[in-house]
C-alpha cells in the first residue's frame, strides 16, 4: 500500500527535511536562518570569512538563502545565479514580512544557461551552491563555469542533500513520508500516487524535480569536482541511521546511507595544468 498522506515537516536524524509545503515561516526559517547559518559557519569553521568578498551562489532558487548569507557575512557582492529567473518582487514581500525594510544593494540576482553563468572570468573570490547540484543536468560544465568565474585562489562550497539513492532522495517526502519511494514504485506508481492526493500545481511541480534529478552520489559528484579541475580540501557527510527495505538492500551503503553532504573546493593547479597540456 501506498504511504501517501499529506506531510509537513520531517526530521531525519539531524537534518530537517523542509518539503515545498511548509507553512511559509518554517520555509523561510530553514532557509533564511538554517542554511544561511551553515554556510557561513561551514566557511567560518575554516578561518573564511565572506565580508568584503564577492560570492556566487549557484541554483540560488528563491535568494532567501543569499539574503540571508548577505546580511549576516557581509560579501561585498552576493550574485544568486539560477537557470529559472529568481523572483525578486516575491523575496522583497517576504523579507518585509520578516521585518527587514528593503533587498540590501550587494544582492544581485542573474538568470544563467544551463551551463553558462553570465559573470567575467575571474570576478568571484568564493562560490556557494545549496541543494542545487542535484537537480544540474550537466553537473560537470556548470563546475567547469564555476571554475572559470573564480579567481585563480578562489574557493567552492557546495552542499547537497539529499542525495537520490537515500530515503528521501526522491524530494517526494510529501506522499512518501517513510521515504524510499524510487525502489518501492516504479515511474508510473509514484506518478498516480503523487497525483491523487494534495494540490495539483505541487504535484506537478514535484514530478517534474523528480523526473529531472541527476542521481549524483557523492562519489560522482567528488568525481565531478576533480573534473572540472577543483579538489575536495574539507568534507562533511551526513549519515543517519535507516532501515533498509528489501527492495535496497543491493544498493551500497555508502549511497543509500549517506544522505548529504557539504564541502570545501579549491582549482587544483595540478589538474588545470594536467588539462592544458592534454589540449
Ligand atoms: C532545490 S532548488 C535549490 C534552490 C536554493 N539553493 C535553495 O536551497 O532554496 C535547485 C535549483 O537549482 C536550479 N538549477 C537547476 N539547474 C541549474 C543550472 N544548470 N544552473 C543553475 N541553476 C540550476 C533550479 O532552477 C533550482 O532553482
Amino acid at each position: 500500500m501506498p504511504d501517501a498522506h499529506p506531510a509537513t515537516e520531517h526530521q531525519t536524524c539531524g537534518e530537517s527535511h523542509y518539503s515545498k509545503s511548509v507553512d511559509p515561516t518554517t520555509w523561510w526559517e530553514a532557509h533564511f536562518d538554517r542554511a544561511a547559518g551553515e554556510v557561513v559557519d561551514f566557511l567560518a569553521g575554516d578561518g573564511i570569512a565572506l565580508e568584503g568578498k564577492r560570492v556566487a551562489d549557484i541554483g540560488c532558487g528563491d535568494g532567501i538563502i543569499d539574503l540571508g548569507v548577505t546580511l549576516k557575512a557581509k560579501p561585498a557582492t552576493l550574485v544568486g545565479f539560477d537557470v529559472q529567473a529568481t523572483d525578486v518582487p516575491a523575496l522583497e514581500a517576504r523579507a518585509k514580512a520578516a521585518g527587514i525594510d528593503s533587498l540590501p544593494e550587494e544582492l544581485y540576482f542573474a538568470t544563467s544557461g544551463d551551463t553558462r553563468l553570465p559573470a567575467e572570468d575571474s570576478s568571484f573570490d568564493i562560490a556557494i551552491s545549496w541543494s542545487a547540484f542535484e537537480h544540474i543536468a550537466d553537473p560537470v560544465a556548470v563546475l567547469r563555469e564555476v571554475r572559470r568565474v573564480l579567481t585563480p585562489h578562489g574557493l567552492l562550497f557546495i552542499q547537497v542533500w539529499p542525495f537520490y539513492a537515500t530515503a528521501h532522495g526522491t524530494h517526494l517526502v510529501d506522499w512518501f513520508p517513510k521515504g524510499f519511494a524510487q525502489y518501492l514504485h516504479n515511474d508510473d506508481e509514484i506518478t498516480r500516487i503523487v497525483r491523487a492526493s494534495g494540490n495539483q500545481d505541487m504535484a506537478s511541480e514535484m514530478l517534474e524535480i523528480y523526473r529531472t534529478l541527476n542521481k549524483i552520489t557523492a562519489d560522482q559528484l567528488h568525481a565531478a569536482v576533480r573534473e572540472a579541475g577543483f579538489k575536495i580540501v574539507k568534507v562533511a557527510l551526513t549519515a543517519e541511521s535507516v532501515h533498509i527495505p528489501d527492495e535496497a538492500s543491493h544498493v551500497p551503503l555508502s549511497e543509500v546511507a549517506i544522505s548529504g553532504i557539504k564541502l570545501l573546493a579549491i582549482p587544483d593547479r595540478r589538474l588545470i595544468d594536467d588539462e592544458a597540456r592534454a589540449t
